[in-house]
């Protein structure tokens, strides 16, 4: 049996129907924590928590746009009633969501879906979570950053870059001010992980180019999802207990910033 490091530990994942976000929450599960989703993807859901409930799991989950923050302090309200407060958020509703990557192609509707999703949204779960955090004397709140928001990113858009960035921003100005009780915020900035969205899109690339993207890769293949699943929850775990304001790359060597 895994290590029940989650065990009487309540868990919230924003996109936690999705691809790394229902990888998080199976883990979670696996390590004894209840789980809460806030997703917008009603399907995805219905399964997640359907196969996490036959194994045991203690779920609950909510049809939710972040970008809504009244809607979003209200659903996370209610899951900490139904699971009995909240001990970490890890906040992976983002991407790029669809939009194109070059200027000349991205509407002004995508921008703002890109900025609002990743960081509003973030924000707004952010602060949700905090008061019931508060109640617990603690908590930890992992961010999703990306490759993409810490350098020039040959796959994503503008839109995508400076969401990334600024998820860096507010999860260290957000450290400072929750640190005091004893609330860690940390991000994560992972290099590309073959989600199924993903995966295709992985393998309809040329050989060539197949081969240019691995040899940019030190460690010289593409990840397994639990190489993001693991280290996010390090950090959301009390192995990471005195570690709070970081951005943790995940992405086999490729990019190694100062
Ligand atoms: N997969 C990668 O290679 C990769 C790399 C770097 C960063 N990331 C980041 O990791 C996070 C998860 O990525 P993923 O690959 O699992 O994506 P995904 O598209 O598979 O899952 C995202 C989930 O978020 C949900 N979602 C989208 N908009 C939402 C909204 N407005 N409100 C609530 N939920 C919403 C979707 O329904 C989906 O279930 C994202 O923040 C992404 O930017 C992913």
């Amino acid at each position: 049996m895994a290590a029940q490091r989650f065990l009487g530990k309540t868990i919230i994942i924003t996109g936690g129907a999705g691809g790394i976000g229902a990888a998080i929450a199976a883990e979670v599960a696996n390590q004894g924590g209840r789980v809460g989703i806030l997703d917008t993807n009603q399907g995805a859901i219905d399964a997640v928590v359907k196969k996490l409930t036959s194994q045991g799991a203690q779920v609950d989950a909510r049809v939710v746009d972040v970008r809504d923050g009244l809607a979003v302090t209200t659903a996370i309200d209610a899951l900490a009633q139904s699971l009995g407060g909240i001990n970490i958020l890890i906040a992976a509703a983002g991407g790029s969501l669809g939009t194109p990557r070059d200027m000349a192609d991205i509407t002004d509707a995508d921008l703002d879906l890109v900025i609002d999703v990743n960081v509003k949204g973030t924000y707004y779960c952010a602060r949700a979570v905090i008061p019931h955090m508060k109640k617990n004397h603690g908590g930890s709140i992992i961010t999703f950053s990306s490759i993409g928001g810490r350098s020039a990113s040959p796959v994503t858009g503008i839109p995508y870059a400076a969401a990334k960035a600024a998820i860096t921003g507010l999860t260290r100005r957000l450290a400072k001010e929750v640190g005091e009780f004893g609330i860690r915020v940390n991000a994560i900035a992972p290099g590309l992980f073959l989600t199924d969205r993903l995966a295709g899109m992985f393998d309809e690339l040329s050989e060539t180019d197949r081969t240019e993207v691995l040899s940019a890769i030190p460690l010289g293949r593409m990840p397994e999802l639990r190489e993001c699943v693991d280290p996010v929850l390090f950090l959301a775990s009390d192995e990471a207990s005195y570690i709070t304001g970081t951005v943790l790359d995940v992405n086999g060597g490729r990019l190694m910033p100062n």
